[in-house]
């Protein structure tokens, strides 16, 4: 069950160019078992009609403050204290100059200065109004009291311009509302999640790599982030997108991966190394595409860096976690690969299913602790698996 699963959600729809975009973020919110309250504001109904906003909330939309039957079926005060999260998106300048004013004329901004819950506001203006001192200013004042923002994308807008004011994706205004709403179980903890393949060029055109997608790092890097701790991602080359609001560092070769999780790990609390590593590259790198020639070719390779063993020979008070995909023998395979690098834990899957493992979106693991400890992890989203894995160090390694 994700994050968002029951959650109450009052979502503060602005009069801007963006308001259609909240009926996405409805739509996002419910899939994943928010239930979703809709304030329309006066501006936003010139926008887009209450009736489309109820639909796709199934939840009567509330625009009036002075409405007598929504005040007495919902009620500015009980939907304020009901918010486990209240969300404005799209945010105009009028409703952010509101709230940090202090002011509350309408059903939104009485809500916001009514409740406790946590507010997460997603601008989207003109260029020139986003950049206005006003705005600006406003925007520093709510974020030193709290208020959180998804800041606007840079592009084309509406009104022709170029510049910072389109509202951002729906996916990083819902993956805020994730972090804000999880559990805070890695708070001040730093880790470094390592993921996907790595690629080792053999001349010009060709290279070696594995089957990695890297959707089980990436998976361990955004659920670490929503459980507070301070994320670097290191990848190598995935069709993925680098996660919001994370360092992510894009990597190629084995050596590049060996220097960025180097560089990245002197403080870390834990280093979960989930990516697949080449163990070979080529001895030589050809300058030049190499020629077919009759009878077969040999390749020499050399053996990479082992970058966990490097690890665990200077581990200090790091949590250190390894990865083992394996094809047979799993258990015993795992735990001799977690006592040869000296891990604190090795997760462990079995990559001769088709199931689970490689491009999959699922996954099944069993965790194996230095101390003997086995948890099994039965099937679920990558993402579920993330969340157990996390779980499951936290309860073991960092609660010491
Ligand atoms: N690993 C690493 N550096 C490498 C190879 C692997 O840090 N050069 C890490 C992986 O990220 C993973 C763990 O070691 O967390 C286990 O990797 P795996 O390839 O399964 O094990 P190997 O030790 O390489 O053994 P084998 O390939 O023989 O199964």
């Amino acid at each position: 069950m994700g994050v968002l699963s029951g959650k109450e959600i009052v979502l503060g729809v602005t009069g801007g160019i963006a308001a259609y975009k909240a009926c996405e973020i409805v739509r996002e919110l419910r899939t994943e078992g928010a239930n979703v309250h809709v304030i329309l504001t006066a501006s936003g109904a010139q926008f887009i009609t209450p009736l489309t906003l109820q639909t796709l909330s199934k939840n009567p939309v509330v625009m009036d403050l002075w409405n007598l039957i929504s005040e007495s079926e919902i009620g500015h005060i009980s939907l304020a204290q009901r918010a486990h999260l209240l969300l404005i998106a799209p945010a105009t300048g009028n409703i952010i100059g509101k709230i940090r004013s202090g002011i509350a004329d309408d059903m939104l901004s009485t809500v916001v200065m009514a409740t406790t819950a946590p507010v997460v506001i997603a601008p989207s203006m003109n260029t020139q109004m986003y950049e206005s001192a006003a705005v600006r200013e406003n925007i520093d004042v709510l974020r030193s009291r709290g208020f959180r923002f998804v800041e606007p994308d840079e592009g084309e807008l509406a009104c022709g311009t170029v510049g910072p004011g389109r509202l951002a994706p729906v996916g990083k205004i819902v993956e805020m509302a994730r972090i804000v709403l999880a559990e805070k179980i890695l708070q001040g903890k730093k880790v470094v999640v390592s993921a996907g393949p790595t690629v080792e060029s053999i001349d010009p055109v060709r290279f070696l790599s594995n089957r990695a997608s890297g959707k089980m790092g990436f998976s361990l890097a955004r659920v670490a982030l929503r459980f507070g701790a301070d994320v670097t991602l290191v990848t190598g080359p995935t069709a993925l997108e680098n996660p919001h609001f994370m360092k992510t560092v894009r990597v190629r070769t084995a050596e590049e991966m060996h220097k960025a999780v180097e560089r990245e790990s002197p403080d870390a609390d834990a280093v979960v190394m989930c990516a697949a590593v080449a163990d070979f590259r080529a001895a030589k790198v050809a300058p030049a595409k190499i020629k077919k020639n009759e009878g077969g070719w040999k390749l020499d390779l050399s053996p990479t860096v082992d970058i966990l063993e490097e690890l665990g020979r200077n581990k200090g008070r790091r949590v250190l976690v390894g990865f083992a995909a394996e094809t047979g023998d799993i258990a015993q395979n795992a735990v001799a690969k977690m006592r040869k690098k000296n891990l604190d834990a090795i997760v462990a899957n079995d990559v001769s299913r088709t199931d689970i493992g490689f491009e999959s979106d699922d996954n099944e693991v069993r965790i194996f602790f230095s101390d003997g400890e086995v948890r099994e992890l039965p099937l679920a989203t990558k993402e579920g698996i993330a969340v157990g894995v996390w779980l499951a160090l936290h309860g073991k390694l960092f609660a010491r």
